[in-house]
């Protein structure tokens, strides 16, 4: 009883003590405000294209700048339909489901497969790293029939355990194929071996490899060749490379069909917008026409982890992968107080970067996330090299080593 605001504020007060508070910072149009921007997704450069901002204002001219109502009521457009046989054409997929965002179509399959399944009882396994719309659709997901197991991060042998001891007649394997906040790969090709031999089906959330990752850029499972594969289910976003805004989920018609009947957060949510899928289906092009430009991002990428490295600062994905196949390098400096100061010092040098704590990360993984760009140039790397070197020197003059972000808690 009593005073809900003030225990708000007192909880407030306790994260902000944590280095946990988080607000909004206004960007500038046009820009970051003069800071050179390795915090965005907008890893191919697309966002403000002049050729998707055409797509965009030319769907809003024909279509209107909502689309009016459910996909299944008033929709559904013909730029939806068009942009769900691009996507289907680009990844190899038999079908696709456009969502009004990635986080919606990951709710959207998750919860329809698991309700359409669970007569005969159905297993999900998640990777205990997955993104936060997974974990959600994975809670969402579970009840009578459905049984859930985090799986430990990147563990094929878990993952085939938990699937080889299950009493449920139906399994889902779930995981991000490139994992947000370090860029990680999953092992794709073992989880599907597993998966295959189970019997079950793969769930992949591509939101960080579409455009970036695999043979220009169409994803993790076409890199190992599964673009075609019918029992492999692909999310993806149009945020991040597409340069837009919706979701999608890519896999067999059975998959589709099931998500179109019960799928909630695809039934009960307004279709995406004329113009965002405008600009995807722009930027689709653009990428279909351009294959060289995911190359480029993973390039940039490349350079900017190597760059981290030569600063003594500890890469988040290294250990386990040398060569970074997403565009994304996390340097992790343990304390979440530590990663808002180490960001300020880039900010100070001219480069703005992504901080993350918990609960975008576990506790005492707090980290920088930078994303390498397709367009960087030599002088864009020269800046991010002195703002990583501003870090190290920040960090040795707390007398921390790069690598002990862990002591600093
Ligand atoms: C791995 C992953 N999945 C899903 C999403 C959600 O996508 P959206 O921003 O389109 O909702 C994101 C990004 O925010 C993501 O990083």
């Amino acid at each position: 009883m009593g005073d809900v605001l003030g225990r708000l504020r007192a909880a407030a007060e306790d994260r902000a003590a944590a280095g946990l508070r988080r607000t909004l910072t206004v960007r500038q149009r046009g820009g970051s405000g003069g800071l050179l921007d390795l915090a965005s997704n907008d890893y191919l450069g697309l966002c403000g294209d002049p050729r998707v901002t055409a797509g965009a204002v030319a769907a809003a001219q024909e279509w209107g700048t909502g689309s009016t109502g459910s996909r299944l009521v008033t929709g559904s457009t013909a730029l939806h339909a068009r942009l769900e046989e691009a996507l289907a054409s680009f990844c190899g997929a038999s079908a696709a489901l456009v969502c009004s965002s990635g986080y919606l179509a990951n709710l959207a399959v998750l919860t329809a497969l698991a309700t359409a399944l669970r007569g005969g009882g159905v297993l999900i396994v998640s990777d205990e790293r997955n993104h936060a719309s997974l974990i959600d659709a994975c809670r969402l997901a579970r009840g009578p029939g459905v049984r859930l197991v985090v799986a430990p991060h990147r563990d094929v042998a878990a993952v085939r355990a938990a699937l080889a001891g299950r009493t449920e007649e139906s399994a889902l394997v779930v995981s991000d194929s490139v994992f947000s906040v370090d860029g990680a790969l999953a092992p794709v090709a073992a989880l599907h071996a597993a998966t295959r031999a189970h019997g079950a089906l793969l769930v992949l959330d591509e939101a960080h490899a579409l455009g970036v990752t695999g043979p220009g850029g169409r994803g993790a499972a076409a890199a190992a060749g599964l673009a075609a594969a019918t029992d492999v289910v692909r999310t993806v976003t149009l945020s991040k490379s597409l340069a837009g805004q919706g979701g999608a989920i890519l896999a067999a018609p059975e998959v589709i069909g099931t998500v179109t009947d019960i799928g909630r957060g695809f039934i009960f949510d307004t279709g995406l917008a004329p113009p965002s899928a405008g600009a995807a289906l722009a930027a689709l092009e653009v990428l279909r026409g351009s294959p060289e430009l995911a190359a480029a991002a993973l390039d940039s990428t490349r350079r900017l982890a190597a760059i981290a490295a030569q600063e003594g600062l500890g890469l988040a994905s290294s250990a386990e992968v040398p060569v970074p196949q997403a565009a994304v390098v996390a340097v992790v400096l343990g304390d979440a107080r530590a990663a808002v100061a180490a960001r300020a010092v880039c900010a100070g040098l001219g480069v703005w970067v992504g901080c993350f704590r918990p609960p975008s990360v576990p506790s005492g993984q707090a980290c920088l996330r930078l994303t390498g760009r397709a367009s960087m140039a030599g002088s864009d790397l020269a800046l991010a090299a002195r703002a990583l070197a501003g870090v190290r020197d920040h960090l040795v003059s707390l007398t921390l080593s790069p690598h002990s972000g862990d002591d600093a808690r």
